[in-house]
Parts: structure tokens; sequence; C-alpha cells
């Protein structure tokens, strides 16, 4: 049975299926040669590009791995992205005054923002955030309108902050118009130096408690001045920053 004779066969379309089923045989060994070849080869190419893959992925990890190396060693998260981490014992704290009448302001305390935009939980006036000095728990948060609302609110709610409670302040807007005497002396009482003079439209930022022995070196003021003001109506927004000691008994 030759090649030859197969093809006569195939030409004739096979008249006999017992001839062509034993031809069958010889056509298989025709094309095995080149199949087998292109088998070879496309074996050759699944080889390739599956060592190769392989090839990039371990060099892609390692890549990966040396840029994310530096990055884990060198960018800490830091509590309310403060510019370096606090010691043992101490409470991370952010606090940003508002800017003019537009963007509230915020207060993070310990990598929780207690009070913000975002968390649509602020308002005109005084924002006032209240923390357990000894567990860094939250107890309060409250805003006051200090331009039309009721200030016996605020006398209130700073004379019932209890003892070694640490009370963190943002202006936002017009922190002064409904300050009163009675209000200036239980912030200053809290440890505030420029609750005194605050008024309309100044910015102020402020951290202290009912049983701080000095002034509070956590304050930031800034007086309505109409020459120098950032804005228009309203000074800059005031950003502070800083570790308070937990108090430990
Ligand atoms: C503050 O936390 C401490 C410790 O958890 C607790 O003993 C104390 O009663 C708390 N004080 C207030 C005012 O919540």
């Amino acid at each position: 049975m030759t090649g030859s004779h197969c093809a006569d066969l195939a030409r004739t379309r096979m008249e006999s299926r017992h001839e062509a089923l034993r031809c069958r045989p010889v056509l298989w060994s025709h094309v095995r040669s080149p199949c087998s070849a292109g088998l070879f080869r496309l074996l050759a190419f699944i080889f390739v590009l599956i060592t190769s893959l392989i090839f990039i992925r371990s060099y892609l990890s390692l890549s990966m791995k040396t840029i994310r190396l530096p990055r884990w060693l060198g960018v800490v998260k830091v509590k309310c992205d403060l510019s370096k981490p606090c010691p043992d014992n101490f409470f991370a704290f952010k606090i940003l005054s508002g800017a003019a009448n537009v963007v509230g302001p915020s207060i993070c305390f310990e990598g929780h923002m207690i009070m913000s935009p975002v968390k649509d939980n602020v308002g005109r006036g005084l924002n006032i955030v209240l923390v357990n000095g000894t567990s860094g728990q939250v107890l309060r948060q409250a805003s006051f309108d200090m331009y039309s609302g009721d200030p016996e609110l605020l006398v209130k709610f700073l004379k019932a902050v209890p003892e070694d409670v640490l009370v963190l302040v943002a202006s936002y807007d017009d922190p002064g118009t409904k300050m009163n005497n009675e209000l200036r002396k239980l912030f200053s009482n809290l440890g505030s130096s420029y609750v005194k003079q605050l008024g309309f439209r100044d910015s102020w930022v402020f951290l202290g408690a009912r049983d701080i022995s000095n002034k509070s070196p956590f304050e930031q003021y800034l007086k309505n001045t109409p020459d120098t003001n950032k804005y228009e109506g309203w000074p800059e927004l005031l950003e502070m920053e800083g570790c308070v000691p937990r108090k430990v008994f």
C-alpha cells in the first residue's frame, strides 16, 4: 500500500470503505512527520511562554517587593496625619479651624476624625469635643452657634465638663458675637489665654482641661483684621497638631 495509491483512492472518493480504512495508517504516516514537528514547535512555544511568564511574574513580584519595602518602612501611618508620631502615653490630636464661612473645621483625636465637614457634624460658632484624659474615649461632641445661638447652652455644657477630661475646640465662621464674660471665664479655667479677646470672626483652636494647672500650650488665635485677613472678611484658618500626655494615675 503506497501513498500515491491512497491519494488515488482519495481522488476516486474512496470507492471502497474497506480500502480507505486500510489506507488510513499510511495516510497518517504521511502527515505524522510534519504534524509532530508542528506539535513539537507548539510545545516548545508553550514551554517558552510558561517559563517567561514565570520569570516575569517572579521579576515583577521581586520589583514590587523592592518598591513596597521602603514604602512600608518609610511611610508609617501616623495617627491624625501628624508630622511625627506621638510617644507612648501621649494622645495624638489635630485641630483645624474653619476657613472663612466656607470650609468647616475638623477635630481629630488618636487617629479618629471626631468632627469634620465630611462627617457633617460641624457648625458655625464653636465646635467642641470632650475626651476622657485617661482612656482617650470620646465622651461628647457638639457645636454651638456663637452668632445667633443661645450662649447659655455652652455655659451649661462647659460647667458639666468632668475632671480629667480634655476639651478640644475649633472655631468656624464666627465664634465671638455671643461670647460673654461667663464663657470667657469658663474657657480661661480650662487653660485658654486668648478667649479673653476672642471676637467677631476670629480664628481660634484650643485644647485644654478643667484641672489644668497653667495655661494650655495648645492654643492658636488669629484676630479678624481687615488689613491682614487672608479671606475678605476672615483671617486665615488655623491648624494645630500635637501630643497631649495621657493622665496616668
Ligand atoms: C475616664 O476613664 C477612666 C478609665 O477608664 C475611668 O475610670 C473614668 O471614670 C473615666 N472618666 C470619665 C469622666 O468618663
